[in-house]
């Protein structure tokens, strides 16, 4: 058997005095999509940002193909083949396609000193990518990525990672602020990096989003791993149950609805 392409072994996270991640193993293979999942605080960022050359563990490793690695920085973690795109930010309103493509990968044109970014090139290949991926209403590099959509923006990041090589593409919560057909637009190009053998970390709370691209799922509680299980293995009334540690969400959830659909639509008072 080969090694699989990121290992993660007895991971643990401190920030002084709180424990923000305990004990985490985890396995992620080439051509595979692995959703983390968990509350709000549970450490999905938090590790995300140790595999992504942010942090640094406390203790516990990481290896890739089989080598232990260790990150001093992103650009360490990207020169590795791991992409990351964050919650928050990740994208420069600011910048035009093109140049915001090329960040810290500035192709090149001339001599020495007189290096300069191609414009022209630039802006060709970072729309062909992003065209590839199925987002045609993108046609001009020269667009601020300001004007560009939540799920474009998305896309123009993951294109970037494919672009360039990522062997791993980290997401964080790709799909939280979008619309409907814009998340889903997401999920797809999800798969299409799957497809071309990338192994993708998403990382949601939505139960159904990880449902749709998932083929093996964590679930992190208070920063401990409290499921680990492949596609198939838990339904999404499972997983939702999980996710809130434990309480059945999917009774509360239809007790919620009873109530509603016998009271005119009104949602239970809550109680003190
Ligand atoms: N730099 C830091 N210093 C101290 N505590 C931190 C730091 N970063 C994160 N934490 C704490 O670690 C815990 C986990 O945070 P993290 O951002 O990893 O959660 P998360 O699972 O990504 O949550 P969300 O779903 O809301 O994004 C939280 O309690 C947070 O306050
Ligand atoms: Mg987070």
């Amino acid at each position: 058997m080969t090694a699989p392409l990121l290992k993660l072994t007895n991971i643990n996270k401190s920030f002084g005095p709180i424990d923000v991640l305990i004990d985490i193993s985890l396995e992620v293979n080439a051509g595979e999509v692995l959703c983390l999942l968990g509350d709000n605080g549970a450490g999905k960022s938090t590790l995300i940002k140790i595999l992504s050359g942010v942090h640094k563990a406390t203790s516990g490793t990481v290896g890739m193909r089989g080598k232990i690695v260790d990150f001093n920085s992103p650009r360490d973690a990207g020169d590795h083949g791991i992409a990351t795109v964050h919650q928050f930010g990740g994208t420069f309103p600011l910048m035009s396609i093109g140049r915001s493509f090329f960040v810290g990968e500035e192709p090149k044109k001339g001599w020495g000193p007189f290096k300069i970014l191609d414009r022209k090139r630039a802006n060709d290949i970072a729309v062909k990518a992003v065209r590839e991926l199925g987002i045609t209403r993108i046609d001009d590099g020269d667009r601020l990525v300001g004007g560009l959509s939540g799920g474009e923006r998305q896309a123009l990041a993951i294109a970037r990672a494919v672009h360039f090589g990522a062997s791993v593409l980290i997401l964080d919560e790709p799909t939280a602020a979008l619309g409907v057909k814009e998340a889903a637009h997401v999920l797809r190009i999800v798969l299409q990096a799957r497809q071309r053998g990338i192994a993708v970390i998403f990382i949601t709370h939505n139960v159904i989003h990880a449902l749709t691209v998932g083929d093996h799922f964590a679930v992190l509680i208070k920063g401990a791993k409290a499921a680990d299980f492949r596609k198939g293995e838990r339904t999404r009334e499972e997983i939702t149950d999980l996710m809130a540690g434990g309480e059945h969400m999917a009774e509360l959830e239809a007790e919620i609805a009873a109530y509603m659909a016998s009271h005119d639509g009104h949602p239970p008072p809550v109680a003190e």
